[in-house]
């Protein structure tokens, strides 16, 4: 089958992560063992994740013509990615996350100004109607304002191209965004926040699997952590277990997933076959500090593949 074109619509910020023995609690200042400096930003993780396990992607962001907004520019340069599809702001400088990771427990607090990254207009999106016309597949997460969201979603489900929403981070959805949605890839808390069912065991996944399915939702995937992946269709449920790793930074680990997952996808894999691929790709990256920087390239994916069968 030919590999499928995916659009990844989302965020960039940068991220200053430091790590600590601790986080601070509010008033409390503590002094960190580590700084760095790097690109992230949900959307942008999941772009170059998807890159970088091989696909050919599209990513659509917007930044300001600043310093950190190059950083966006200059990874997409290195990784070869088409920077064709960058939105500038006028008006808000290039957004930027604070990461705090304590060193002991990995870990994280993270506080996210989106900046311009926010500001996507309707014509924004209107500019990329042929690119997402011509993917396979759209991927885009709520860390971008939520009217752009739906807009280029509404767009891809016109086309039939298949919509991948992640549901980071998590806030209200609407019934006429959802319906559009073909797979949705919470986290177990934003499961629970979304649906109100707590997913503590496989039996309750699926009644959370089951509200999304009654909003018109195909395919279901709740990462569970360390506990693995659930996966539910129309035809069978189950949970996919991921191979224990020496856990250094879980920042970006969903953005890992989303973007390795959709990879996978994309080469025509069915998402049984593309969870395992996706476990693998978020597994290595939470060996690894940092977010953009953390993610695997296709040939360490393939390697820790067939060293964790
Ligand atoms: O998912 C991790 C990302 O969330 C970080 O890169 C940070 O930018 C925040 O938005």
């Amino acid at each position: 089958m030919k590999q499928q074109h995916i659009t990844v619509f989302g965020s960039f910020v940068v991220d200053l992560m430091s790590r600590a023995p601790h986080l601070p609690v509010p008033g409390e200042t503590v002094k960190g063992s580590m700084f760095r400096i790097g690109p992230g930003g949900k959307g942008f993780n999941q772009g170059v994740a998807a890159k970088k396990a091989g696909a050919d992607v599209t990513m659509v962001t917007k930044i300001r013509r600043d310093t950190f907004g190059n950083i966006a520019l200059n990874t997409m340069k290195e990784l070869d990615m088409d920077t064709g599809h960058v939105f500038f702001s006028e008006k808000s400088e290039t957004g930027a996350a604070l990461i705090m990771v304590d060193e002991n427990t990995s870990q994280n607090a993270i506080m996210v100004t989106l900046g311009a990254c926010s500001e996507i207009t309707g014509e924004d999106v209107d500019s990329i109607e042929e690119t997402v016309k011509n993917s396979g597949y759209l991927l885009t997460q709520l860390e971008t304002n939520v009217d752009a969201v739906e807009r280029v979603v509404d767009m891809a489900h016109r086309y039939g191209v298949t919509v991948v929403l992640n549901t980071a981070p998590v806030q209200p959805i609407s019934d006429e965004l959802l319906k559009k949605v073909d797979i949705i890839t919470p986290n177990e808390v934003e499961a629970e926040i979304l649906t109100g069912i707590k997913v503590d065991s496989e039996e309750n996944a699926q009644k959370a699997a089951e509200y999304f399915f009654g909003k018109g939702v195909k395919t279901v995937v709740i990462t569970l952590g360390k506990r693995g992946v659930f996966v539910s269709t129309a035809q069978k449920h189950g949970i996919l277990p991921v191979p224990k790793v020496d856990v250094l930074d879980t920042t970006g680990a969903g953005d890992a997933f989303n973007g390795a997952l959709v990879a996978s996808l994309a080469e025509g894999r069915d998402i049984w076959e593309a969870c395992v691929f996706a476990n693998a790709a978020a597994s290595i990256s939470v060996t690894r500090l940092g977010t953009t920087p953390a993610m695997p390239v296709r040939s360490e994916i393939d390697r820790f593949l067939s060293e964790h069968k």
